[in-house]
């Protein structure tokens, strides 16, 4: 079956994922190839809200596919108040391939997919990060050799990065330990289908308190900001909360000696991430930034040929 939009991870089987970073692995290791596959092709990038990855990485990979970028600012739509999603969505098919959408609520892009007959990305709504996991678990296979029966510790907010790193564990069969905060746990009703998903493959996904015991034996330690696009009101009771959160050597030390550490970035050194682990040896979130370029280029290959 082909899908038509890239909303969640929940919404694609694994086998289907599997192929797309199958793809993403073979568009990395012979761009030349994908040169021509999208020629002519338009897309739209509607950022509500700010980015650098994202951004650069939907237009260059667009134009290395042989199509191009047209980039929209908040301002320039005001997606629901200039006018509805669905007019936009209606009024965007007529013109252009295909829409990348990065916003607040996710019923957002939900919206506008079903009122348009291209395919809708989601890069990046308060709910979830699905490009972001994806090259996230591209750096995995390539730094660990699998995906299956990996240890990963999710250190901090159970945001948008985490729920995306869930559903992902479950379609890929890692193990995922969250260690959060009281209050900041990832939605219940993701972690339960994720739990339920995480059968068919051999995953796991544990929602723990204590960050040193999510740490202990992990092959991969991942943390997000504090603070997400949206949430500055909370900034300072944040930084309260998630004290004993950062991620720092006294942590680093617990996991496996050949650990990586993962940031989906833009990182905060001295808040949740210490500068002596990202900027050590163990950190590949450049590698991991790399990525979000050719997996994003194998989602487009895969929705806009
Ligand atoms: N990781 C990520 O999505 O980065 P940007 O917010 O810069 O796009
Ligand atoms: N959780 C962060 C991710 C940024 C890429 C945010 O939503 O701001």
């Amino acid at each position: 079956m082909k899908y038509k939009d890239f909303l969640a991870l929940r919404d694609w089987p694994s086998a289907d994922l599997l192929n797309m970073l199958l793809l993403a692995r073979s568009v990395k290791a012979e761009p030349a190839k994908y040169g021509r596959q999208l020629e002519g092709r338009a897309l739209a990038v509607i950022m509500e809200k700010p980015s650098l990855r994202t951004r650069v990485s939907f237009e260059a990979g667009i134009c290395q596919l042989g199509g191009f970028a047209i980039n929209l600012s908040s301002g320039e739509i005001s997606l629901g108040k200039r006018e509805s999603v669905r007019d936009v969505a209606k009024t965007l098919e007529r013109m252009v391939q295909g829409i990348v959408v990065r916003t607040f609520g996710h019923d957002i892009v939900e919206e506008m997919a079903k009122h348009t007959s291209i395919p809708v990305i989601n890069g990046l709504t308060d709910f979830a990060h699905p490009c972001q996991a994806m090259a996230d678990y591209l750096t995995i296979l390539e730094t660990k050799g699998d995906i299956n029966g990996v240890r990963i510790a999710y250190i901090g907010d159970g945001n948008n990065v985490a729920h995306s790193l869930i559903f992902g564990a479950a379609r890929f069969g890692a193990h995922l330990a969250v260690a959060a905060p009281a209050g900041y746990e990832p939605d219940p009703n993701v972690t339960r289908q994720a739990m339920a998903d995480a059968a068919e493959t051999g995953g796991k996904i544990e929602i723990l308190r204590d960050p040193l015991e999510a740490a202990t034996d992990a092959d991969v330690i991942y943390t997000d900001v504090w603070t997400s696009m949206g949430q500055e009101d909370e900034n300072e009771k944040r930084q309260r909360d998630f004290a004993g959160y950062q991620v720092n050597d006294e942590m680093a030390r617990l996991a496996k000696p050949d650990y990586v550490f993962m940031h989906c970035l833009p990182a905060h050194r001295g808040e949740e991430v210490a500068a002596s682990v990202i900027d050590s040896k163990h950190s590949i979130v450049f590698q991991q930034a790399e990525n979000r370029l050719h997996v994003q280029k194998a989602v487009l290959l895969e929705l806009m040929s």
